[in-house]
């Protein structure tokens, strides 16, 4: 155990800067958590005070995103909300399977497992020079580990069977224990880092896009920026996905309609 504890004083800047930098809104009981998420920085660095690693911080460009990095809560797994991927599998075969291109948008894309669970259902239904994935995150290291689609064995029991077998490539030697994403597959994925609290004019429009699990983390201005940047990245009558444990109540839709729990549309 540490002795070095965080201060209210320090924390609440820790908070300013986390909030400016990636919207996201730290509950004043939360002072424990970031404590121990940061330690190791303290640790590696051989510093006695939170306030020495602030300095860091407020003074290093790269010190900032790897605090952002320690600080942001990833948790994903393979067809989380499976509603939303039997969704997918229809929409396509209802509305898409002439499209020229079908482009799907992960954004907050964390490791990728919502991104290639999109694009196993979309592969097993379209050819694959009439789709595209992007993913995006504003954590570096996550990106990095999606690129790579290298998974621990253990999150292969969410993915159904007809996949698995397709697209999962079972780890041997130095991989045992893990799984790597068919390299074809992942061919079809670029990850990228971004901040959705800036707007995204370079990643093209999108027929949908996955919003999910990210928004809990912003205060309901934060949100409503997002949803607005989101938005604008989406091809009329195109798709938009929340988690079905977050809502848009306090957010002004504009060109968006909700038309199912968690799904909206760009009016047409
Ligand atoms: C809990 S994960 C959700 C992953 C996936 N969408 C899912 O539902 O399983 C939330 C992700 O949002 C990312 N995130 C947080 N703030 C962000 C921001 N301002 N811009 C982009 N990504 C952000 C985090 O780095 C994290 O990887």
């Amino acid at each position: 155990m540490s002795s070095i504890v965080l201060k209210e004083s320090e924390f609440k800047v820790f908070q300013k800067i986390i909030y400016a930098e990636a919207g996201i809104d730290i509950d004043d009981k939360k002072i424990l958590l970031v404590q121990s998420r940061l330690l190791k920085k303290l640790l590696d660095y051989k510093l006695s005070s939170y306030s020495e690693y602030l300095r860091l911080v407020q003074i290093n460009t790269k010190e900032k995103t790897d605090m952002i990095n320690l600080i942001s809560t990833n948790e994903t797994y393979f067809f989380r909300e499976d509603e939303h991927f039997t969704f997918l599998s229809s929409l396509i075969n209802k509305e898409f399977k002439n499209i020229n291109m079908f482009r799907v948008w992960s954004a907050a894309s964390s490791v990728g497992a919502e991104a290639y669970s999109s694009a196993m259902v979309i592969d097993s239904i379209l050819p694959r020079d009439k789709w595209e994935i992007i993913g995006t995150d504003i954590n570096s290291e996550v990106v990095k580990k999606a690129r790579i689609g290298l998974y621990p064995e253990s999150w292969i029991t969410k993915i159904p069977d007809k996949y698995k077998r397709a697209y999962c490539l079972k780890g041997r030697g130095s991989q045992d224990g893990k799984f790597l994403i068919d390299r074809g597959l992942a061919n079809n994925l670029h990850f990228k880092e971004a901040n959705l609290l800036e707007p995204i004019n370079n990643l093209g429009k999108f027929d949908i896009i996955f919003l999910r699990n990210v928004l809990i983390y912003f205060d309901d201005a934060t949100k409503q920026r997002v949803v607005d940047n989101v938005a604008n990245s989406l091809k009329t009558g195109g798709f938009f996905l929340i988690s079905h444990t977050e809502n848009l109540n306090m957010i002004n839709l504009g060109t968006l309609e909700q038309v199912a729990t968690a799904i909206y549309r760009k009016k047409i």
